[in-house]
């Protein structure tokens, strides 16, 4: 048994506090009859819920943050030494895939989810959801910085601008608001440096923070898969 603003928002579609409201507002049934208590139980492998007279069907979806280790491919085939390999199996069972792909040298934070609407949204390129990343390079000068923050020619497409916080000429973070493959090492490249250590710090609001070390996982709060909504939802405005 679970409330029912809680089977709603598992559902995806809702936050929360939406989920909340939604039921407040009287467009919430259970079983045929409608529910104003947000808190009521329900259970989800029996009762049928209806929102606006159409069935909502409840999803369980499981959402993990890894902290990638370099060796590991972004892939759920079984074929390859898979980020999946790291979490339970359990989660592939559930239908779970990496959100996103990181270079299997690059390190760090990795959604891994089977809410494939909320990975879709937060992956597309119109949705400018936020990763920032911590990276060792050739040394930058200010020019250099200048020019990767301002936006590149890659000669396939011009990258968007992006924010990058030196802490010296080898050292410092990046935060770009789109995702192409190897976009910050071909960034780097075709400023005159290069990339020699990459690891992911920030993605979509969540952080590192909870996960141990490397190769470590946790299950996201519900805090957090709110802030995932959350984020995809502002986007999509
Ligand atoms: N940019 C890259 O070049 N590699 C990554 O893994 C992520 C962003």
């Amino acid at each position: 048994m679970i409330r029912l603003d809680r089977y709603l928002s598992e559902g995806g579609k809702f936050t929360r506090r939406e989920a909340g409201e939604a039921v407040r507002r009287g467009l919430v049934a259970v079983n045929g009859e409608t529910v104003r208590d947000p808190s009521r139980k329900v259970d989800e492998t029996a009762d049928r819920i209806t929102v606006e007279g159409a069935d909502f069907r409840y999803t369980e979806f499981r959402y993990v943050k890894l902290n990638k280790p370099a060796g590991y491919v972004s892939t759920t085939d079984p074929g390859e030494k898979s980020v999946m390999d790291l979490v339970p199996p359990e989660f592939r069972r559930a239908g779970a895939f990496p959100c996103g792909r990181l270079d299997i040298d690059t390190t760090g934070l990795l959604l891994i989810t089977n809410d494939g609407q909320l990975a879709h949204e937060l992956l597309s390129p119109r949705h400018h959801c936020e990763k920032t990343y911590r990276y060792r390079c050739r040394p930058v000068d200010g020019e250099q910085i200048r020019r990767l923050e301002e936006g590149l020619d890659l000669g396939d497409f011009t990258t968007k601008p992006c924010k990058i916080e030196a802490e010296d000429p080898e050292h410092g973070s990046i935060t770009l608001t789109e995702g192409k493959f190897h976009q910050i090492k071909r960034m780097f490249l075709a400023a005159g440096s290069e990339i020699l250590e990459l690891e992911r710090t920030g993605f979509a609001g969540l952080t590192l923070s909870g996960i141990g070390r490397r190769g470590d996982y946790a299950e996201l709060t519900e805090e957090e898969t709110e802030l995932l909504r959350r984020a995809a939802r502002s986007q999509n405005a």
